[in-house]
């Protein structure tokens, strides 16, 4: 089992992800310590820059008492001309998942078609399945539910759009993407989403998209790897930014939510992150919680037993 796209897991499964994820919050609040990856070691590639995914999973894996690698693609032989095919069949000799943040999303798929270790995406150019799930979990925790909500991207249809129009088409949230002509998110996973019966709205109206939103969520309008339209994208989604006007059209109690890093100025004004109603910080911390959550389900080797349990945790 491989979490390379959000849909990779059934809602069911991502439910008890996210209410194991909550019970691990608690219990790491309240100093409990847990074994449950105990001698187990998580490689992580990163062929591109990262704080928080890097971290969130190192940590993670230690909390859980086990370990991981951080691998740099320069100074492995992956750099040198080593097929990613066998990478994956050496890597899962040594380890029991491989969790890799690749440019290309072809680049994830083929890694999981010759690993025998669960693969996990850390973000690639099509999606960014961690983030949405550490997104839920924090939209769960603030409004305590997460079907009939609807929410609102304002910008560039990206990696990070892509994931959550699959999370909240699963989950039974409405989403409505607010972008310029040419930013949209990917035709595939839109016409997936509302496969599954996912109320997914394309507009190029922010406005419209932000009216009564109970979630209002912006990422960068450069994306790594797309540094050289930098001048032609800043231009082209100037008007797609959140601020205090357009959070004034959403609900009271919308909550404001960017994955990080944040532009100020650019895509979310710095008045918007500090407001009361942003939970910008708190998306990042759980990132560690839900993902820690995923690896149990991926690499413990009890995990179908542990998901069955529900949220009765053992310490
Ligand atoms: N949101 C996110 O994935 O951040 P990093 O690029 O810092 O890992
Ligand atoms: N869309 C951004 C997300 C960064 C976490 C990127 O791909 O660079």
């Amino acid at each position: 089992m491989h979490f390379i796209s959000f849909a990779d897991l059934p809602r069911e499964e991502i439910e008890a992800l996210l209410d194991r994820a909550d019970d691990l919050k608690r219990m790491r609040r309240q100093g409990a310590l847990t074994d449950y990856l105990k001698n187990r070691s998580l490689a992580m590639i990163f062929e591109k820059s990262s704080t928080r995914t890097r971290v969130s999973f190192e940590v993670g894996m230690t909390d859980l008492g086990g370990h991981a690698l951080y691998l740099d693609p320069t100074s492995m032989q992956l750099g040198r001309g080593e097929t990613v095919e066998d990478t994956g069949r050496i890597l899962s000799g040594y380890v029991h998942g491989i969790m890799i943040r690749a440019k290309k999303h072809r680049t994830v798929e083929q890694l999981a078609r010759n690993a025998a270790v669960p693969v996990i995406n850390g973000l690639s150019d099509l999606e960014h399945p961690c983030q949405a799930l550490a997104d839920l979990m924090t939209i769960r925790e603030k409004k305590g539910h997460l079907q009939g909500l609807k929410f609102a991207w304002v910008g560039d249809g990206n990696n990070v759009c892509n994931s959550l129009i699959l999370a909240s088409a699963m989950m039974g949230m409405e989403i409505a993407v607010a972008c310029p002509k040419g930013y949209e998110p990917d035709e595939g996973i839109v016409a997936k989403a509302r496969a599954m019966g996912g109320k997914v709205t394309i507009t190029d109206d922010v406005k419209k998209a932000a009216k009564k939103a109970d979630v209002l969520y912006t990422d960068v309008w450069v994306s790594m790897g797309d540094e050289a339209e930098k001048e032609r994208r800043c231009n082209d989604l100037a008007d797609y930014q959140i601020n205090m006007d357009l959070i004034r059209l959403a609900k009271k109690d919308c909550l404001i939510m960017h994955c990080l890093p944040a532009h100020r100025g650019e895509e979310i004004t710095d008045e918007a992150i500090r407001s009361p109603n942003s939970v910008i910080f708190d998306q990042a911390e759980n990132r560690l919680h839900a993902q820690k959550a995923l690896m149990m389900r991926l690499m413990g080797k009890d995990a179908p037993v542990i998901l069955k349990m529900g949220r009765d945790v053992r310490t």
